[in-house]
């Protein structure tokens, strides 16, 4: 799809990744509304790239709901959907030291970076289905969610977080034949370590122990290296229902 002029809904949009991704969407002639928990860093963040801000608990479903709607009454539905709206925990799944790992924060990070993700694809592909196609293929829109290489290979200590995102690596392909007859694409991006306040975070230690595993190059990503990449998703229309890794070499 050409992106220029399309309403695009990020969610998490107003810090790190999303503001990445909020960024390169503006500059490609998107009109963004950045749904976030966050109000007003949202707004800052949606004044600096021209678009929309829209207070918005991806965890919570009438939240998510209204928030589509609102975006839509402001500037028409939304032909592009990226979720970066996440949280992190680190903690052991047990240890002698701190006990067994609590179910609220565990419940909390499946709420926010699962279900969020899974509720935020359902409202805003459902407002896509009586769109008019954009092209002679038919497409409609693009859903693009964001996961983690914790999905494939996490540390000790992110158990919750890395199953979590494993969800959402194995949303696409399911996701995409249910909207396939609607014309529309989904894709999940997997990051490595990249530059944001959530992986500000980690302490130096893990930090450098994670940069010692990266092939090159040895440093964290920037935000819009993820904005440019799905700037690229959202151009190329082969692909879709699958995952994209872009870590520099984690393993
Ligand atoms: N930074 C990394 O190294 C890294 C690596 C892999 C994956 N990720 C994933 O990328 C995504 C973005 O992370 P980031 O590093 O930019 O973090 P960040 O903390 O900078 O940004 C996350 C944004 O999500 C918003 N948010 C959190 N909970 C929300 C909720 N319930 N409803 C709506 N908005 C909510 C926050 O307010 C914030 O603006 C997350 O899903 C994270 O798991 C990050």
């Amino acid at each position: 799809m050409k992106i220029h002029g399309l309403s695009a809904l990020v969610t998490g949009g107003a810090s790190g990744i999303g503001a990445g991704v909020a960024r390169v969407l503006a500059r490609a002639g998107a009109k963004v509304a950045i749904l976030d928990r966050n109000a007003e860093l949202a707004q800052a963040t949606a004044a600096a790239v021209g678009g929309i801000a829209i207070a918005c608990d991806v965890a919570s479903d009438a939240s998510v709901q209204q928030a589509v709607a609102a975006a839509q009454a402001a500037q028409g539905a939304a032909r592009i959907l990226v979720n970066c709206a996440g949280i992190d925990t680190a903690r052991k799944i047990a240890s002698r030291k701190t006990g067994s790992h609590p179910i609220g924060p565990m419940q909390r990070v499946i709420d926010v970076n699962l279900v969020g993700t899974l509720s935020c694809c359902a409202h805003a592909s459902y407002a896509m289905l009586d769109l008019a196609p954009l092209d002679a293929d038919g497409e409609r829109g693009v859903l693009i969610n964001i996961a983690s290489v914790a999905a494939f290979n996490a540390p000790n200590g992110q158990s919750v977080y890395a199953a979590s995102k494993a969800g959402v690596v194995g949303a696409p392909l399911p996701l995409a034949r249910d909207l396939a007859r609607y014309g529309i694409r989904v894709m999940t991006i997997a990051p490595g370590l990249f530059d944001t306040p959530l992986a500000g975070t980690m302490d130096d230690a893990m930090t450098g122990q994670v940069l010692r595993q990266v092939l090159f190059p040895k440093r964290k990503g920037r935000p819009d290296e993820i904005g440019a990449l799905v700037q690229h998703i959202c151009e190329n229309q082969m692909l879709n229902a699958s995952t994209i890794r872009i870590d520099a070499g984690l393993f």
